[in-house]
């Protein structure tokens, strides 16, 4: 079947897989490039993509989701921000200190750490923010900086104050904060993803791995953990974290940051715990040959000498129950929630965090019902709302996705506002 035929070539070519984003997505994507083609049989928009870049280009632009705003889940960029300052008060800051935004989509993430770096006073010529996408669309939306109100959905816009002027009903990033971010198209399944780049210090890869397969999530990891340098912090979306699960990284002390520090593997405890000068490849770890001696563990990093300590108690269960999701540990995060649940069934927080649990094991039929149940209980949970809206877009469901967007906006602006943990 020509529909299917196409799925396959998207997923090959991008790791897109039609049963996270649905089927319908791919469907409307393929027949909104049919009629931009003037083309009316699936079988020759197949074939005309089969032979012309160009066009296999314009249904990637048209079937990626680039759903971004600035902050987004906040808590990544205050630990991003509260390592800077950590790191600067301990004069370990690598200089001049290399980020890696990829996805970047239309600019939101990259430039909301540019703004974090301007904020904790480091300089243009002490940091490097590379920033990567596979849509020239949505790079050049990125290049031109410009945002309308979807973009500002935190509850704290001091940022906007600062760093953008207003244009008529729309916000331009000014130039000093742009200046900080250079774009670059490239595919992050791509073999030779970065070669010859120095290695990052510091990589937000965020909300992209979802929409992949098991195998083509761990190639992407694959790719970042070749780029990035030992004791470098990985960010991942909050549904992603579990693909680094036996992988030599470590949870960062920060709540709900979804930030990893790359460590040695626990059998080789000699980790150097300051970041090394960059270089490549950075994984997997030198040889014992080479090692440093052991010293502190680096700043901002909960120090563990394993990947998983379960004497550990935190006073709150459901915090012990977000930090065991933070750290990878699905299924102890999952009992936790469902006894919290056996507890107090009207509590939103557990089906709240099990729904991202789902989400993360690919259950996303599961998640809805855990999602819809905290909202049940909880009409202005926002993240949940946020969550129901992807979930309902990737089925194709664009009526529902965009009830829950408004209904979350709604709270968004009724909310009072919160001051950026920096
Ligand atoms: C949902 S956005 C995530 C943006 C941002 N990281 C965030 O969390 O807000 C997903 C982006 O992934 C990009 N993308 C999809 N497949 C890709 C690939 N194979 N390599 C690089 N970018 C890709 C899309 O173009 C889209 O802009």
């Amino acid at each position: 079947m020509p529909l299917g035929e196409i799925e396959r070539l998207l997923q090959n070519e991008i790791g897109l897989h039609s049963s996270t984003v649905g089927s319908d997505t791919v469907r409307h994507a393929v027949e909104a490039r049919m009629r931009a083609c003037d083309i009316s049989r699936v079988e020759d928009y197949r074939d005309v993509i089969r032979h012309s870049r160009t066009e296999l280009d314009q249904l990637i632009d048209t079937v990626v989701i680039p759903e971004t705003w600035f902050f987004r889940d906040h808590n990544p960029f205050s630990a991003f921000s509260e390592w800077l300052q950590e790191s600067r008060r301990g004069r370990n800051t690598p200089t001049p200190l290399r980020i890696l935004s990829v996805p970047c989509s239309t600019g939101e993430e990259p430039y909301t750490l540019a703004m974090c770096l301007a904020d904790c006073g480091i300089a243009p010529s002490q940091a490097h923010i590379d920033a990567i996408d596979i849509s020239s669309v949505n790079l050049a939306i990125a290049r031109n900086a410009e945002y309308g109100i979807n973009s500002f959905r935190s509850h704290d816009l001091s940022f906007r104050e600062r760093h953008f002027d207003a244009v008529g009903q729309r916000y331009r990033l000014r130039d000093d904060i742009r200046a900080r971010v250079r774009f670059t198209r490239a595919n992050i399944l791509d073999s030779e993803f970065l070669a010859g780049c120095e290695a990052y210090h510091v990589i937000f890869c965020r909300n992209l791995l979802i929409y992949f397969d098991r195998a083509t999530q761990h190639q992407a990891i694959d790719n970042l953990c070749k780029l990035l340098v030992e004791r470098g912090l990985l960010f991942l979306g909050h549904s992603e974290t579990s693909l680094l699960k036996d992988r030599p990284f470590t949870a960062m002390a920060f709540p709900r940051s979804f930030g990893f520090v790359h460590r040695q593997p626990v059998d080789q405890p000699e980790a150097v715990p300051e970041f090394k000068k960059p270089r490549r490849p950075a994984y997997p770890p030198a040889p014992a040959s080479q090692k440093q001696k052991p010293t502190m563990p680096f700043a901002g990093v909960r120090p563990e000498t394993k990947p998983h300590d379960n004497t550990r108690r935190d006073s709150d269960p459901l915090q012990t129950a977000f930090r065991l999701a933070d750290e990878g540990h699905l299924d102890e995060a999952a009992l936790q929630c469902e006894a919290l649940m056996k507890q107090d069934s009207c509590q939103p927080g557990p089906y709240y965090l099990l729904g991202l649990v789902r989400e993360a094991t690919g259950n996303s039929s599961a998640a809805e019902q855990l999602f819809r149940k905290a909202v049940y209980l909880a009409p202005d949970h926002y993240e949940a709302l946020t969550h129901l809206s992807v979930i309902c877009e990737r089925k194709g469901d664009k009526q529902s996705a965009q009830r829950f967007r408004d209904r979350a906006q709604r709270i968004q602006a009724t909310a009072p506002l919160r001051h950026i943990e920096q």
